[in-house]
């Protein structure tokens, strides 16, 4: 029974060292040393190349090396074989860091302080307590709920709002579309941590921007396809938004050409907010490929209808 683990090189050699010690009796290989195609039973990777799932006879369960899958062409993936995403301590406490620093700087005014240095200027801008800002997260899976819980120490207001009913403590949560309107009335921070699918597409858009009370920041940590780019340079340079920091783009790169690039209220990291990080995803994977082994159920399976 083998396992093959597809990504670059240093990650592969984290890997291979960590599952040479904790489980001798699974063969690691490493693309494109595939070994024997037929006793490969895992297989690891971001994107498999194309053909490769539906050659592998006895193959039971790819695992993706990210927390998203929307990358993952479902129809290339035999129908018996289960999809399993990243959750990891690593991709969760790096995603809980750049939400807490994109939020920090935005409730500090610290993008403001860069440019005023920038420019000379000794100019100071009111300090409100955190409590009389209200920070709104959309997507509350596991990311999203530790990104709350974070915030909360500051003592921010916190709203949530998920496709399906979740029940936070100190968290004021809303479930559903029709509930969406109200929960960014009340939202001067919004932070986007939802899946990627065909419903969530382009939502942060025009519609949405106007739902948030004037002068309300966005924090995208999700996907580049959440965003639609032309509505929020519109928001933006109607001073319906404040800010934007953007963790992703489509396409990434950004192009050179993109607006977004020299926009003075756009912040643009690419995408390194959150990674999976060996030293934890290995061992995690590892514990839930054992429950597989065992006849359990896996953990963070991926629902092939939802996308998520
Ligand atoms: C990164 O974007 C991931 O999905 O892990």
């Amino acid at each position: 029974m083998s396992l093959l683990y597809i990504s670059d090189a240093p990650r592969a050699a984290a890997w291979a060292r960590f599952f040479a010690e904790a489980a001798p009796d699974i063969a690691f290989r490493v693309w494109p040393e595939t070994g024997d195609l037929a006793d490969i039973e895992y297989v690891v990777a971001w994107q498999a190349p194309s053909g490769l799932l539906a050659s592998l006879p006895n193959l039971k369960v790819l695992f993706s090396s990210g927390a998203g899958v929307d990358h993952v062409d479902f129809s290339a993936v035999p129908s018996g074989v289960q999809v399993v995403r990243m959750v990891e301590p690593g991709i969760i406490n790096g995603m809980v860091e750049y939400a807490t620093l994109s939020v920090l700087a935005l409730h500090r005014d610290l993008l403001d302080y860069l440019a005023f240095q920038a420019s000379g200027a000794w100019r100071t801008i009111e300090v409100l307590p955190a409590s009389a800002r209200t920070v709104g997260v959309m997507g509350l899976g596991v990311l999203g709920q530790a990104v709350l819980e974070r915030l909360g120490a500051f003592g921010f207001r916190l709203r949530g709002w998920n496709r399906s009913a979740r029940r936070i403590e100190g968290v004021e949560t809303f479930a559903g579309d029709e509930t969406l309107h109200r929960f960014l009335a009340g939202c001067d921070i919004l932070i986007c941590l939802l899946p990627l699918t065909s419903q969530t597409r382009g939502i942060l858009g025009r519609g949405l921007f106007h739902a948030l009370p004037r002068g309300a920041s966005v924090i995208n940590v999700g996907r580049g396809g959440h965003l639609d780019q032309a509505a929020l340079i519109e928001a933006l340079d109607a001073g319906q938004l404040g800010r934007a920091i953007l963790d992703v783009t489509d396409p990434e790169p950004l192009p050179a050409d993109s607006p977004l690039w020299r926009h003075p209220r756009v912040t643009l990291t690419p995408h390194i907010a959150s990674m999976t990080q060996p030293e934890t995803a290995a061992p995690r994977l590892l514990e839930n490929l054992r429950r597989h082994q065992r006849g359990e159920p896996l953990r963070d399976v991926v629902d092939r209808q939802r996308g998520y």
